[in-house]
């Protein structure tokens, strides 16, 4: 006999999600955390539901999907990123897997512009002066930063995102060039990845993690940045070699990077911790009230009509 559909969210959502999974009169369970889900949990939550609605943060691999067993058709995760999906086991097993794409672009890319600019102009360096009593008043050379006006901002990824910052940029005065595959001609001139990143001034990652962009930057790349460089990556954490670039940090290689995403989140190098010239931000990018709604709502949707049930 089959069972009616019941769905499994792994974390607390915004009450926008909550609301149309009620209204939607569909069996969920919400499990009530704002902590990511261990394996062990996760495993033991899943057998016999329907549809999953997970994070990014909760590895969903083949395991799980066998755990959940044959009733699972379709994975909601609440992000656009699909890097924690195992999509060939989903897509061996017949499971649809949604995202949310698309709502969350402007938040993004406004995170995006205000780490280049906070790590530019050195925001929190500033903070932290003030808070721990060391500001005696204006000085001609304190912490004097870099500026991006007439500067150039090579952007890597040339998807919604990536076109956002783009218009940002523009805005400030920058000259935007890209690196994609595709030509977007409206972004500016499309330069190979290694020219990008020895002509830039800033540099600014959107592209998603694939094992083709896992460590993208990795040493070797990370030695063509200027030396009055800045790297922003509001992306994914290991499409960047987080001890590589502690070590061009470090070494004053570059000027500075701003990371809202980290190689092993959330652990965070170590080697980073110490350093004044990189700015860390816990993975920021979506959190915004509306955008958060936004997303809830979506990945909502797009698992109810998966399932068939109007939302
Ligand atoms: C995403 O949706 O992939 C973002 O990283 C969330 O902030």
């Amino acid at each position: 006999m089959s069972q009616s559909p019941r769905i499994f969210v792994t974390r607390v959502l915004p009450e926008a999600g909550v609301a149309a999974l009620r209204a939607s009169g569909i069996a969920f369970v919400q499990r009530e955390s704002d902590r990511p889900i261990s394996r062990d949990e996760m495993l033991a939550a899943v057998p016999g539901i329907s549809g999953l609605i997970s994070m990014l943060t909760d590895r969903v691999d083949a395991s799980v999907m066998d755990a959940a067993g044959r009733s699972l058709s379709v994975i909601g995760n609440m992000a656009v990123g699909l890097d924690n999906i195992d999509l060939g086991a989903a897509a061996a097993r017949g499971i649809t897997v949604v995202n949310t794409p698309g709502v969350l672009t402007d938040a993004t890319a406004d995170l995006a512009m205000a780490l280049l600019l906070g790590v530019s102009r050195r925001i929190v360096e500033g903070d932290r002066l003030v808070r721990e009593g060391h500001f005696a008043g204006w000085g001609p050379l304190l912490l004097v930063g870099g500026d991006v006006d007439g500067k150039r901002l090579g952007i890597v990824g040339a998807g919604r995102i990536g076109s956002a910052v783009a218009r940002r940029a523009r805005a400030f005065g920058m000259e935007v060039v890209y690196c994609s595959h595709h030509d977007h001609p409206e972004m500016g001139p499309r330069l190979e990845l290694d020219e990008l990143l020895s002509s830039s001034d800033y540099v600014s990652l959107h592209c998603p993690l694939t094992p083709e962009t896992r460590h993208l930057l990795d040493a070797r790349r990370l030695a063509l940045l200027k030396p009055t460089a800045y790297l922003v990556n509001t992306a994914r954490g290991p499409v960047v070699d987080e001890e590589a670039l502690a070590d061009v940090l470090r070494e004053g290689r570059i000027a500075g990077a701003a990371l809202d995403v980290f190689e092993k989140e959330p652990a965070v190098h170590p080697a980073l911790l110490g350093l004044s010239n990189v700015l860390l931000a816990p993975h920021l990018g979506s959190a915004e009230q509306g955008t958060r709604d936004r997303m809830a709502r979506m990945v909502v949707s797009g698992v109810l009509a998966s399932i068939g049930v109007s939302p």
